[in-house]
């Protein structure tokens, strides 16, 4: 327990400090989560950070808990920050967008979370020459485990980089790749936990068709997938390493991993990813018009 505090401390410790006005344009399950992982990394103080929704019942939630300001007006927002973490739902992104325009200055860095809007987009929106960062996170966000992919306009800083990167990290782990990957990215840690839960979910039946009372059964499940993840992160062995060590000759675990592979468990995880990648490509060109 003492390592695990140990270790948060130290990941806190490197965090890049924003200490800048930081606003949140849509605090849904996403932009809240963002909040919430920059307030506990300390990288700007929760009295710098305005989160900006059209619910006025969420934003006095939101205030009393984190002592963060709050707006139902956009352009109010905008003004008052420089840093803008767009966070609505891709059918909002346009208005929200509009609504910006006339409060953007040319030093705004601007981080979108919203799923197959480009960069150009944004950037025929709100101006040509601004710091624009477009990324993919994950729900596991919500709990700090969040996967999440980063990539930066032609316009981006180092220092603008690096700020991005922060508040990421305050809820998970980052990668850099370019924009045009970001539909994999999708279809593999965007769209990825629903996949986690259907396994989970079939293991739970597994173990009730076997006899095992079902919060039984969901409790081994959900650890079973959680420590196995975990073991994979902290030792850095290649899963199939992994696998080979729980799995002794003539034992009950390579008699279930042949039942999946003539089911074809990888091929079907593969081509999930493949399909979810193609659908995100065919999404993002038909919101933005290509
Ligand atoms: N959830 C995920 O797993 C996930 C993963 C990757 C990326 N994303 C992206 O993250 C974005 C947000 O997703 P989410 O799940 O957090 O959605 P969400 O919970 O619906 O959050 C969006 C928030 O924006 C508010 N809003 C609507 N119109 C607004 C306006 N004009 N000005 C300011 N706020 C406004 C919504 O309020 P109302 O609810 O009252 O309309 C809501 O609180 C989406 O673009 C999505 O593509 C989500």
């Amino acid at each position: 327990m003492q390592t695990k505090a140990k270790e948060v401390t130290q990941k806190h410790e490197d965090y890049h400090h924003i200490d800048r006005p930081i606003a949140i344009l849509g605090a849904g399950n996403m932009g809240s989560a963002l909040m919430k992982g920059i307030i506990n990394a300390k990288l700007t103080p929760p009295k710098k950070i305005i989160a900006c929704d059209v619910n006025p019942v969420k934003l006095q939630a939101l205030a009393s808990e984190w002592k963060v300001r709050t707006t139902l007006d956009i352009k109010e927002a905008v003004k008052e920050s420089d840093i803008l973490l767009l966070c609505v739902k891709p059918q909002t992104l346009t208005k929200v967008l509009e609504l910006m325009k006339e409060s953007i200055r040319p030093n705004h860095l601007v981080i979108s979370i919203v799923a197959g809007m480009r960069i150009a987009f944004i950037q025929q929106m709100l101006g040509t020459n601004l710091g624009i960062v477009r990324t993919m996170p994950n729900i596991a966000a919500t709990v700090d485990e969040g996967a999440a992919a980063v990539a930066f306009g032609k316009h981006v800083t180092v220092e603008q980089q690096k700020i991005a990167k922060s508040i990421f990290e305050a809820v998970g782990e980052v990668v850099v790749v370019t924009e045009d990957q970001l539909d994999a990215v999708t279809g593999l840690s965007g769209s990825g936990p629903a996949y986690i839960y259907m396994v989970i979910e079939a293991l739970i039946d597994g173990g009730v068709k076997m006899g095992l009372a079902r919060d039984i059964s969901t409790k081994l499940a959900i650890q079973t997938v959680l420590g196995s993840a975990k073991l994979a992160k902290s030792s850095g062995l290649h899963p199939a390493i992994l696998r080979d060590q729980v799995t002794t000759p003539g034992g009950t675990t390579i008699n279930a991993i042949h039942e999946l592979e003539s089911h074809g468990l990888r091929s079907m995880l593969i081509d999930a990813v493949a399909t979810a990648t193609r659908r995100s490509e065919e999404l993002s060109k038909l919101m933005n018009n290509l």
